[in-house]
């Protein structure tokens, strides 16, 4: 039974769940830690020791272990990055790796870990958890939002709101200058943060790897759109739009529009920082909680998501494989208003 608090009498599960692991993987992103927060606070409101795993799988191969008590994971809701660091290992990509980390799990008497992280991390999750009895579950947490099976990824928000904080105080100088801007945002396999950023900074172009149409909007607001109304330009550019993103995007519009004034900017890494918006912690939260009462009710390999407001447990095997959709509506409405 399970109290409203998600406290439940039964804890700790007949099921031998005794002590869990929490760590972050892959690129970081803000809310993390709030996720954190709410793995070890829940954890331990259902009896469970926590450990927290620094610099995600290499630190697990390495053994780089903390306990992890509720002051430990005190004052870090409103903090960006993440306090048990990630990291993206090699190592771990090797059975020998794998085996290395399962027996620092052992040796430490972790019986069940919440991974939380990306696409990468959770692959690597259910190849040892197809290797070894160990359960995994997964907390979505990518800037990209880029997982299937969840509305949302921690820290898109986030990310979002800063692109668009930094891509309105570029308008104001290419309107000032009449330029055009080609600015790059993250998303090496995504373009979600493009889209959404460039819909809400009014771009007039937007360039994402799900379609290639968009170019053609491109050069035909090159060709007629921008020298008929003499006006500035931003183009919003996903990175993995194509090979060489922005700079490569720049050096054909300047070879095909010598007239044009064109500058580039590349947000990078300033769309990863930062403190998370209140959703992104709320969200966070949520999932955390979900992700400690999936692993008391045995699931193992599933990732927490969030579909429609509720959360949801979608299977490591289809978040890792099926692609996530762009809304093919964004796309009509941005080429609609464009004119
Ligand atoms: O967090 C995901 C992501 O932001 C991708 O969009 C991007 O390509 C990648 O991380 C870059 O991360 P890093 O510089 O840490 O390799």
């Amino acid at each position: 039974m399970k109290d409203k608090h998600n406290i439940r009498e039964d804890s700790p599960k007949k099921s031998g769940l005794r002590k869990i692991g929490v760590f972050t993987s892959g690129g970081d992103a803000p809310g993390m830690n709030a996720a954190i927060r709410a793995v070890t606070r829940a954890a331990i409101a259902n009896k469970l020791k926590v450990v927290g795993i620094r610099r995600g799988y290499q630190g697990m191969i390495e053994g780089d272990f903390i306990p992890l008590r509720s002051a430990d994971v005190s004052g870090i809701i409103q903090l960006g990055g993440t306090i048990l660091r990630t990291a993206r290992s090699n190592e771990f990509r090797t059975a020998e790796g794998r085996g290395k980390a399962w027996l620092q799990l052992q040796k430490a008497g972790i019986d069940a870990v919440v991974v939380i992280g990306g696409d990468g991390s959770f692959t690597g999750a259910l190849t040892m958890s197809q290797e070894y009895n160990i359960s995994f579950v997964g907390i979505p947490g990518t800037i990209d939002n880029d997982m299937y099976g969840t509305d949302y990824t921690i820290g898109y928000e986030t990310a979002l709101n800063s692109v668009v904080c930094a891509v309105d105080k570029i308008r104001d100088t290419a309107v000032s200058h009449g330029r055009i801007f080609i600015i790059e945002v993250m998303g090496r396999e995504a373009g979600l943060l493009a889209l959404n950023s460039g819909i809400a900074c009014g771009a007039e172009v937007i360039l994402i790897p799900e379609s290639k149409e968009q170019h053609e909007e491109l050069k035909r607001f090159l060709d007629k759109g921008y020298k008929d109304k003499e006006r500035s330009g931003i183009i919003m550019v996903a990175e993995g739009d194509e090979p060489g993103g922005a700079l490569k995007i720049a050096e054909k519009v300047r070879r095909e529009h010598p007239d044009l004034d064109v500058r580039v900017s590349i947000l990078g890494h300033i769309q990863r920082g930062g403190s998370p918006t209140a959703n992104d912690r709320v969200n966070a939260t949520r999932m955390g909680v979900a992700a400690v009462d999936a692993l008391l009710d045995d699931q193992k390999s599933i990732m927490i998501g969030l579909d429609n407001g509720k959360i949801v447990q979608v299977p490591f095997n289809k978040a890792v494989k099926l692609n996530h959709s762009i809304d093919g509506e964004l796309l009509e409405i941005q080429k609609m208003l464009n004119i």
